[in-house]
């Protein structure tokens, strides 16, 4: 009954649109509700929520072709500039993939496929992690693959001589390697991050109307960001901040540097739709229509609106109502072992679960990275999508991060030449889920929970050496309270088949 009732409103609500059809001669993907069709959908609920996630699933599943306009345009090779954009390798100039700084898929589920990787066989499924094929190689300079050995100094950044390679006999690469985290939970995430932003930012308004020399915490939902020193009486101010902005904020506004960014494993991203944006331009050369304007073929390969507004805000859609991980009653080993994880100094970084003040997270278009409530045209409940309330009408988010970048020390570091984030920090990683999702770490060097704890540095260096130190039966506690956090069982399984309703 509940399915042919579904089945009715998916009809109701697309029967005007031609389906997307695997198509030889035509896009993979087009546009089924326009962004204003949704957006007044998410407000009256004249198309249930469901139904716009499944829009968003087909968004993130499907191979994109040339007709849709995959790759960067036609390859010039009497073009010098080779770092201009449109211009990234391809394999023996054949347009497509070298999978070297992106053009490295078709689809979003090409990489974040694994729900679980401790069943056997592995749980394959929509919005998960990646093994480490799936990692994506990003802004490498060189790559030294035959272990070359003729001592030529092939790259040597002046910030850093240390970082220099040289064939010299070890195999060598640099850039960044990434691997691919989960979506689930990610609305949650993305409503902290707002919230904690519009409050740094009130306090950034308070510091520059105080009188000189007050000093402003940066407190926000029980996390420091560091604080604002008031320079004079005209709005002047100082930063003093931590674990938040670029690495050099010498010269921006300190509106732009007080934004938290969850998404990206550095912490570069502010909402899941921007992280979308670059997504969509790296792995596949699609150009969003919100990116580079409307009727617009930046990339000279014959298409435009490559993924309209109406396509980005259905993925945006199904980003933020991923289903959330959950946690598998502890016992009183798993009770212990969390007594430990917080007595060692884990919990500092890795808090438990932060709250938020409200349930609804607002969707903007455009989005103001500093103003997360301006542009908003939709909100959606997170209890929908599995969240606890909290007193005080608010929401539980048991992520264990603090959404603040550490760092990690030199064995984490990284090597990329360009970009403006330090090469050793990144943001807390989100434990929830932690027990489904090996390899860990940013390149998923780490093959077990030990491992990525051995392997932490830097600012972390006290409490890694702590773990150590326990008694083999504390460590195996504290593991196992880990392997109590789980993933959401059949995340997406239901709009994969509302999908499958929509597309017969
Ligand atoms: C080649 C593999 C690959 C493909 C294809 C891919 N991703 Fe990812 N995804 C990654 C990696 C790697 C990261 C981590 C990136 C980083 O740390 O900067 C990531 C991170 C993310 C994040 C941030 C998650 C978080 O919690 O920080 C989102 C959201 C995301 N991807 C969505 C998408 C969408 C949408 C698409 C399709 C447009 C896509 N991805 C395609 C590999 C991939
Ligand atoms: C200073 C902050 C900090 C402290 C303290 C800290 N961590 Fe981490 N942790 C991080 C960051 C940042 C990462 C991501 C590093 C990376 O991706 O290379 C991480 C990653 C992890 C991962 C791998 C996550 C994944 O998805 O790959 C595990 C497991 C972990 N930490 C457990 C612990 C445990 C257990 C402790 C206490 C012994 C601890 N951490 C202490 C910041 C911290």
């Amino acid at each position: 009954m509940k399915r042919i009732l579904r089945v009715v409103f998916v009809c109701m609500a697309l029967s005007m649109f031609a389906l997307p059809l695997a198509a030889d001669e035509g896009p993979a993907h087009t546009e089924l509700l326009t962004h204003a069709e949704i957006a007044q959908a998410l407000n009256d609920g004249s198309v249930p929520l469901d139904v716009i996630r499944a829009l968003g699933l087909s968004v993130f599943s499907t191979p994109f072709n040339t007709h849709d306009g995959f790759g960067d345009g036609p390859f010039d090779p009497a073009e010098t500039d080779t770092a201009a954009f449109g211009h990234r390798p391809t394999l023996q100039g054949n347009g497509l993939s070298l999978r070297v700084n992106g053009l490295d898929a078709q689809s979003c589920n090409e990489c974040h496929t694994i729900v679980s990787h401790r069943t056997h066989p592995p749980t394959v499924g929509i919005g998960g992690v990646g093994g480490v094929v799936q990692n994506a190689i990003i802004m490498p300079t060189l790559i030294d693959v035959a272990d070359s050995f003729d001592d030529r100094v092939v790259f040597q950044p002046s910030h850093d001589p240390s970082l220099s390679l040289v064939f010299d006999g070890v195999a060598d690469f640099n850039g960044r390697f990434a691997n691919p985290p989960f979506l689930f939970g990610g609305g949650g995430v993305e409503l902290l991050g707002k919230e904690m932003t519009q409050d740094l930012q009130d306090l950034l308004a308070v510091a520059r109307s105080s009188t000189a020399g007050t000093v402003t915490s940066l407190d926000t939902h029980g996390v420091n960001f560091g604080s604002i020193t008031t320079l004079d009486n005209a709005g002047n101010v100082q930063l003093d901040v931590e674990g938040i902005g670029p690495a050099d904020i010498v010269g921006l506004d300190p509106e732009e540097v007080l934004v938290v960014r969850p998404f990206g494993r550095k912490g570069e991203n502010f909402s899941m739709r921007d992280f979308d944006r670059g997504a969509m331009q790296f792995h596949f050369g699609i150009q969003p229509e919100e990116v580079i304007g409307a009727g617009v073929d930046e990339d000279g390969d014959g298409v435009t609106d490559e993924v309209t507004l109406g396509e980005m805000t259905a993925l945006h859609v199904f980003d933020v109502t991923n289903p959330r991980p959950r946690r598998l009653p502890l016992g009183a080993k798993g009770q212990a072992g969390l007594q430990t994880f917080k007595d060692i100094g884990c919990a500092s970084c890795h808090r438990p679960a932060l709250r938020t003040r409200s349930r609804h997270l607002p969707l903007a278009t455009p989005e103001i990275a500093s103003e997360p409530f301006e542009n908003v045209y939709a909100e959606i409940n997170l209890r929908q999508v599995g969240f606890p309330s909290v007193p005080g009408g608010g929401l539980r988010v048991p992520l264990f991060s603090d959404l603040k970048r550490h760092d990690m020390g030199p064995r984490l570091a990284e090597t990329f030449e360009r970009g403006d984030l330090e090469q050793a920090e990144f943001i807390t990683a989100r434990l929830w889920g932690i027990a489904d999702t090996a390899p860990y770490l940013h390149d998923a060097r780490a093959t077990t929970l030990y491992e990525a704890i051995e392997f932490h540095g830097g600012e972390a260096q006290g409490p890694r050496d702590a773990f150590l130190a326990l008694s083999e039966a504390e460590r195996d506690e504290l593991i196992f309270f880990l392997g109590r956090l789980r993933v959401p069982d059949d995340p997406n399984v239901e709009i994969a088949e509302i999908l499958g309703d929509i597309l017969d």
